[in-house]
């Protein structure tokens, strides 16, 4: 039986040929740890992962790709941005759209002092920003948006809420795990301050990277201090971008899959990636409105969203849909919370959870009419509740 992917919202598979090639010639040729040592295999390694930097920095126009430093994951990068610079007494703005990795590092910040407020989404996940500048106090430091909502697909209007930000001095810092490598992101338009966003969703690299955007000057402390291979002779963490915050051993073997990751996307074009994907989601949100019983959350227009697509069958749990899906017809999904609590008590759907389909460049639309024909038979097997 044929085995459907459409968990690529949690991390994309399959991976573009030069990724494996990128990682398989580290692997074998390479090995050395970056910024370490100065021999021609670290001299190698680290000429890997400037390149990887620099065409981040190309990607997001970032002036100074030094002002990236490279993280596990989204959330690694987002805890160092929040930690790091929120303190007792500040006030933090933020939605309800987020995910945990936004959440839960500002509930244990609010336990500390901080005070938050996250403004409520509509059933759509859409963010009204006259309720941002609404909630802006004089204490107000950051402003924290997902640029797109990893439930619904929604993308948040980021260019107005960066003009929101500027204009009232308060820093932005957007979480791009879902739009990064999918959507036009550029840090100076968009008055982004900083930006976290994983190097293994739509950016195509491998899991276990992630990548965080400090812009200069920025008052952030770093969440961990050790070695970066620079000014060993200090005590103190180095200031500098991007040691600062690039503390151990890097994932330099995930770096340069990322790297490869970006090479595909510059190879074939991020508009053509966009496009094939949202061609999918379309034809998804066309089939799937026919089949009786079935809601979809979210925009449900493949204009306005990303290729990430949840759902319920009307009376049943997400998990009684996910199950069958799962063994009886091979395909991947994600059915519950997808790590977003907030979202969900927005939707109203907290208590059933949903379904979530989310398509990559590599999914095809047979696979699309084959998951149509397999929830219709789902659907029609369910009791009407
Ligand atoms: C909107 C959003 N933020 C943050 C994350 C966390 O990403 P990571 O798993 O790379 O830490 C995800 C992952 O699903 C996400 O969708």
């Amino acid at each position: 039986m044929k085995y459907v992917y459409f968990d690529n919202a949690a991390t994309s598979w399959p991976k573009p040929p030069e990724v494996l090639q990128a990682m398989e010639h580290f692997i074998k040729e390479v090995g050395a740890s970056p910024g370490r040592a100065g021999h021609k295999r670290t001299v190698e390694a680290n000429g890997i992962v400037d390149e990887t930097r620099e065409l981040l920095a190309r990607q997001f126009n970032i002036n100074d790709h030094q002002q990236i430093s490279f993280t596990m994951n989204a959330t690694d990068g987002l805890n160092t941005a929040i930690k790091g610079i929120l303190k007792p007494g500040d006030h933090v703005i933020t939605s309800s759209m987020e995910h945990n990795s936004v959440s839960r590092p500002l509930y244990v910040l609010e336990q500390e002092g901080v005070q938050v407020t996250k403004i409520k989404c509509n059933f759509q996940g859409d963010i009204c920003l006259q309720k941002i500048e609404q909630a802006i106090k004089p204490n107000t430091k950051l402003l924290i948006i997902t640029h797109g909502s990893n439930v619904t697909g929604t993308i948040m209007p980021v260019k107005d809420i960066g003009e929101i930000a500027q204009k009232h001095n308060i820093y932005f810092l957007l979480d791009a795990s879902q739009t990064a490598g999918i959507e036009n992101i550029d840090v100076q338009k968009f008055n982004i301050n900083m930006m976290a966003f994983p190097g293994h969703k739509s950016l195509y690299g491998p899991q276990g990277t992630g990548a965080l955007y400090v812009a200069g000057g920025m008052p952030v402390h770093p969440l961990r201090q050790g070695g970066t291979g620079t000014k060993s002779d200090t005590p103190y963490q180095p200031e500098v971008l991007p040691e600062k915050f690039e503390s151990g051993t890097l994932n330099a073997l995930g770096i340069a899959g990322l790297g490869a990751g970006l090479k595909f996307i510059n190879r074939v074009g991020m508009d053509a990636i966009k496009e094939r994907e949202m061609q999918l989601t379309k034809k998804f949100l066309e089939g799937v409105k026919k089949i009786p019983n079935i809601v979809v959350h979210g925009p449900r227009n493949a204009e306005k969203q990303l290729p990430v697509v949840s759902f319920e069958i009307k009376g049943h749990k997400a998990g009684d849909v996910g199950k069958p899906l799962d063994e009886q017809y091979n395909i991947a999904c994600r059915a519950g919370l997808h790590c977003a609590p907030d979202a969900h008590h927005t939707l109203g759907t907290f208590n059933r959870k949903l379904v979530r389909f989310s398509f990559s460049y590599f999914n095809t639309p047979d696979e699309v009419e084959y998951a149509l024909r397999s929830l219709r038979e789902i659907a029609m097997d369910m009791p009407k509740n």
